[in-house]
């Protein structure tokens, strides 16, 4: 069977290292090469740039601190040295700048099956279909990579453009839980959206 990746058009690159040079897997947007890549020790200042952001950070959950400071970025570095390979989070990495992060979480027990998938940009760079493209990328890699039958991610209900990438990439909104979500001392709803694996192509 084809992989998914190669249907989707667009490579990933979990083999990079740092100090490579890696436009082999650039993907093309709009005339911006954007490439996923795993974290490495060089990123931890653009990291900082973009994440120290609360237009950011408010769209996500608690695990994604604010203020994101330099030692956030050393110890999100070295989570994703220490989880090995397959690499599970990936940095997006636009111009030679790493601007966002996308990546997947495994879940154990009863629900070993399942992958719960996030992911972020920099303001600068909303709207320029940055997300959709790497997720729709992530997606064909983590169904090739994983042995995941389902990849799943919640949206506060305050996010259409999240929801909208998801949807944009196949995933379907499956649920809403009302007044789920309190944030920065808001309360909005969680939306639940699932994809499941494709079947295998003839
Ligand atoms: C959500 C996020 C990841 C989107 O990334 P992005 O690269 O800007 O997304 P894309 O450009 O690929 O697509 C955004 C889509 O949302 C749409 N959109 C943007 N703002 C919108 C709004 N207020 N209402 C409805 N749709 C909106 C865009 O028009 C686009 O859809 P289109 O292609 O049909 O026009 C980015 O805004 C972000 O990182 N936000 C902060 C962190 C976050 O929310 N992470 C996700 C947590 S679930």
């Amino acid at each position: 069977m084809e992989g998914h990746a190669a249907a989707a058009g667009a490579r990933i690159n979990p083999g990079w290292r740092p100090g490579e040079q890696l436009y082999a897997g650039a993907v093309e947007l709009d005339a911006i090469k954007s490439v996923l890549r795993p974290f490495g020790p060089g990123d931890r200042d653009d990291l900082v740039e973009t994440a120290n952001d609360r237009r950011v950070w408010r769209n996500l959950t608690a695990r994604f601190p604010h203020p994101y400071t330099l030692q956030d970025a050393d110890q999100w570095i070295a989570r994703c040295a220490q989880e090995g390979e397959p690499t599970r989070n990936f940095a997006i990495e636009v111009e030679g700048r790493v601007v966002g992060g996308i990546g997947l979480e495994l879940l154990e027990g009863e629900k070993q099956h399942v992958a719960n998938v996030g992911y972020w940009i920099g303001h600068d760079w909303w709207n320029r279909g940055i997300v959709t493209d790497a997720l729709r990328v992530f997606v064909a890699y983590a169904f090739d990579t994983f042995p995941v039958e389902r990849l799943q991610a919640t949206v506060f209900g305050w996010n259409p453009a999240s929801a909208r990438v998801l949807e944009k990439c196949g995933f379907q909104r499956e649920g809403c839980l009302h007044g789920a979500i309190s944030k920065a001392e808001e309360t909005t709803d969680e939306l639940w959206y699932g994809l499941l694996r494709p079947p295998p192509r003839a």
